[in-house]
């Protein structure tokens, strides 16, 4: 007998569901998806349980016909892709035709739906993957469907999920994403039967950030807009003090595509350098948008990862949209300190530096600095001030209390000072490095 089988329908979408699933809020984000992609006007989330005992999207879209219905729970079954050429110029969310089957695999699902050309809508009840009771039933235009206790077939996958608050976190933080992308579609969050989010159609982005992040905090963002090559990056960013030590508020879109990018990370990251220290993060909603055929979308099944044909002109676009936009609302862009501010950063490190703190560190040259400001190595010198720099708004604050010495220079490096080899006689930059432990170490060893 051939040991070689073909899986059955049923395992091999819970096998996908492996990746597809990972968390109610995935459940989520692909009904929410197909919502969109339906056209809805309008979509309303509840949870219950952070979602673990109900998911139920709600949308006004075009709805499906009863055998479109049933056609939608088959592996492979998407209404979005018809050709290998469609691949490289996605318009909608999905395009893989197996978030439902996976997540039908997995629960106890409801769908209840209806199109305009239909007088009956239809139900369908499918529990763990198999297709139960699927009835016609009176229903507006649009659909419905209500994932009930997640994974409750797959008792280890059950376990991996996390805290109520956490689970709930991502549901909130998903649907904050979509609607921040969608400022004309209406949506709301229930959460245990209270209301978290209420956002009505509104004209802008500005108008759509008010309703979900509050004034307090889009007051404080400066607009992104900026264009080059055929990519075009806006958005909102926070200035530079605003330091965040996660990156939560970082609200990242790929042609309206909610994407955890790397990429993206790093290219904020670099349109802040030098203004805040590492290990923390500005608030930033960005939409980068561009053809489609310069990025795939298909990199991974739960579709937050995009890859990008020019990665490098995204990067450098999203970086000068960042500078620009800090630049126009006069926020120091570089906050190098001017020369004569030296020993003041000296003096500001030392009184949060203990000295035991220093002399126990690993770099006893700057401990000696930080002991005495007048005795700082002659390496430990400001960049030159370039005419181009906007007005120097100095930008230093003094290290948290319990900062090493080494971590002060680190910081020093931080807000663009240089550490230079001069003992040696080169002028030559050791670098005005960020991560600045490797920095200190090489500075010492040409130092000594
Ligand atoms: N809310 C909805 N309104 C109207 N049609 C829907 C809705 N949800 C799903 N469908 C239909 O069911 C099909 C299957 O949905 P499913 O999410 O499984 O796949 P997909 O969206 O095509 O691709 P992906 O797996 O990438 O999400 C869709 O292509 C769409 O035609
Ligand atoms: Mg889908």
């Amino acid at each position: 007998m051939s040991k070689v089988r073909v899986l059955p329908e049923h395992l091999a979408n819970t096998i996908a569901a492996g990746e597809v699933v990972e968390r109610p809020a995935s459940v989520a984000k692909e009904l929410v998806e197909n919502a969109l992609d339906a056209g809805a006007r309008r979509v309303d989330i509840e949870i219950a349980s952070a979602g673990r005992s109900l998911v139920r999207v709600v949308d006004d879209g075009e709805g499906m016909t009863r055998d479109d219905a049933i056609l939608s729970f088959e592996r492979h079954a998407t209404s979005k892709l018809k050709t290998v050429e469609d691949l490289s110029n996605i318009l909608t969310f999905g395009f893989r035709g197996e978030a439902l089957p996976s997540i039908a695999s997995v629960s106890k699902l409801t769908l209840t739906t209806r199109v305009a050309t239909e007088a009956a809508g239809t139900q369908i009840v499918i529990t763990g993957g198999r297709l139960g009771n699927v009835r016609d039933v009176a229903w507006p235009v649009g659909t419905e469907i209500s994932v009930r206790d997640l994974f409750f077939n797959v008792p280890a996958r059950r376990k991996f999920l996390r805290s109520d608050a956490t689970e709930s976190f991502h549901v909130t933080n998903l649907v904050t994403h979509y609607a921040l992308a969608n400022p004309g579609v209406a949506f709301t969050l229930v959460s245990n039967g209270r209301e978290s989010i209420r956002a009505t159609p509104v004209g802008t982005l500005r108008e759509r950030a008010y309703q979900l992040l509050g004034p307090a905090t889009v007051d404080r963002l400066v607009e992104l807009d900026a264009e080059a090559s055929g990519i075009r990056v806006r958005g909102f960013a926070s200035n530079p003090q605003e330091q965040r030590t996660s990156r939560d508020a970082q609200y990242l879109f790929v042609n309206g595509r909610f994407v955890r990018d790397q990429s993206l990370g790093r290219a904020i990251a670099d349109g802040y350098r030098s203004m805040m220290p590492s290990g923390t993060y500005p608030a930033v909603v960005l939409f980068v948008e561009l053809s489609p055929e310069r990025i795939d979308v298909n990199v991974h099944p739960a579709k937050t990862e995009v890859r990008f044909r020019d990665e490098h002109v995204v990067r450098s676009t999203v970086v000068a949209a960042i500078r620009d936009a800090l630049e126009r609302a006069r926020m120091p862009v570089t906050s190098f300190p001017a020369p004569d501010n030296v020993p003041a950063m000296v003096a500001a490190a030392r009184d949060e530096v203990s000295i035991a703190d220093a002399v126990t560190n690993d770099a006893p040259s700057i401990a000696a600095s930080v002991a005495s400001p007048a005795s700082a190595p002659s390496w430990l010198t400001p960049p030159p001030v370039r005419a181009s720099q906007p007005a120097l708004d100095l930008d230093f604050r003094p290290p948290a209390p319990t900062v090493s010495a080494t971590e002060a220079l680190e910081r020093f490096v931080e807000t663009g000072g240089v550490v230079e080899d001069d003992r040696a006689g080169s002028d030559e930059p050791v670098g005005a490095v960020h991560q600045g432990l490797p920095v200190v170490r090489e500075a010492r060893r040409r130092t000594s």
